[in-house]
């Protein structure tokens, strides 16, 4: 009898059951990438879960229980305030969990959140989406190369429009501009130039329009090194912008998403980067780098090695934020 040839991998390979919970504005950034890995969707929200689904070609399910029956990973895309319950519920069903930024607002809790997976056996991944843009990952090989010396001084800037829910303008849940938005440059600064022993925050929110708010960390690391952080959250209509300037005893390292129109003399994308809701930052001339965290996910939870990004840094950038938080508080720089 002749022989077969035996089936591809991929045949033998089931889809990977994903179950979305929440179906707002991440989610739909998540979509592509679980797509693109081939993923069979699930999902559960509050509201928009049935439209989300049809955009997505997903199953909507009327429970989180009914919806962690039917998967092997949870990615936990809801407001804040809700990711600690729903990450304890999927880690006690047996699933990996994928978690949106920040893992908790305080810094118990997401340590909570980490050890609940150690004894769970079972993997947590925050998705600190930065430390997949193409420009901050060049940035950390030219720092570990030691391209520019040793780090002194780090600047990080990042400016969009309030997102529009009004859950992100209240400060008890969102855990407001520091937590929200400035978390991923307090990873970017700790991914950099290592942990932080002393953070001070100041902030200031304009008189004539509550939404508009500017905030500035200064973290001192170990190591000596110093960073800067400013969130800016603007009004309606303000372009994502982002930017770093690393300098060291060796040189200096510059980047503004302002002045990187990606394709240069392509008036169609320097248009979509013109155009963006301000929510987001447009990826559209890159590699997509929600869908490179959520492929580096499922590499390492297939191999066993480490992802980019593991439990243990969403807990430390909450621990951090929050040590902000408290010197907004209190006004003095806090040990953290
Ligand atoms: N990585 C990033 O760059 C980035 C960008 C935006 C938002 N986020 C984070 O993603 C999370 C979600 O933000 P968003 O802008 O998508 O919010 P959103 O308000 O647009 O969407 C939240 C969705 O969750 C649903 N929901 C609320 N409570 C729920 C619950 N208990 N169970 C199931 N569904 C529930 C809502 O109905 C809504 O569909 C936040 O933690 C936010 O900080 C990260």
């Amino acid at each position: 009898m002749p022989q077969q040839d035996p089936p591809a991998m991929h045949d033998l390979a089931a889809p990977l059951r994903v179950g979305i919970v929440g179906t707002g504005e991440i989610a739909r950034a998540h979509l592509p990438g679980w797509q693109d890995l081939g993923a069979e969707l699930h999902c559960v929200g509050l509201q928009g879960a049935d439209e989300f689904a049809r955009e997505a070609g997903a199953t909507a399910h009327g429970s989180l229980e009914a919806l962690l029956a039917a998967v092997d990973v949870v990615d936990v895309c809801t407001p804040t305030p809700d990711h600690p319950a729903i990450v304890r519920a999927a880690l006690d069903a047996g699933r990996d969990v994928v978690c949106e930024k920040p893992l908790a607002l305080t810094g118990e809790e997401a340590l909570d959140l980490v050890a609940h997976a150690e004894r769970a056996g079972r993997m947590l991944f925050p998705a600190h989406v930065v430390r997949y843009f193409p420009q901050y990952v060049a940035a950390r090989e030219a720092v570990r190369r030691g391209d520019i010396g040793t780090l002194a001084v780090l600047r990080f800037e990042r400016t969009g429009a309030l997102p529009d829910r009004p859950w992100y303008a209240d400060e008890e849940l969102s855990g407001g501009i520091v937590m929200d938005q400035m978390i991923h440059d307090l990873d970017q600064a700790l991914w950099l130039a290592g942990d932080a022993e002393r953070v001070y925050a100041q902030q200031s929110i304009a008189a004539s329009d509550g939404a508009v708010r500017t905030a500035h960390v200064v973290l001192t690391h170990r190591s000596g090194a110093l960073s800067h952080c400013r969130g800016f959250w603007g009004p309606e209509g303000t372009q994502f912008r982002y930017t770093f300037d690393l300098a060291g005893d060796a040189g200096r390292l510059q980047y503004d998403s302002a002045a990187d129109v990606g394709i240069a003399f392509d008036p169609v994308a320097s248009a979509r980067q013109a155009a963006g809701d301000g929510f987001l930052p447009d990826v559209s001339t890159m590699r997509d780098p929600y869908a490179a965290e959520l492929a580096d996910f499922v590499r390492a939870r297939a191999t066993g090695a480490p992802a980019r990004v593991e439990a243990a840094d969403g807990a430390r950038a909450v621990e951090v934020a929050r040590a902000a938080l408290e010197s907004l508080r209190t006004g003095r720089s806090i040990a953290c």
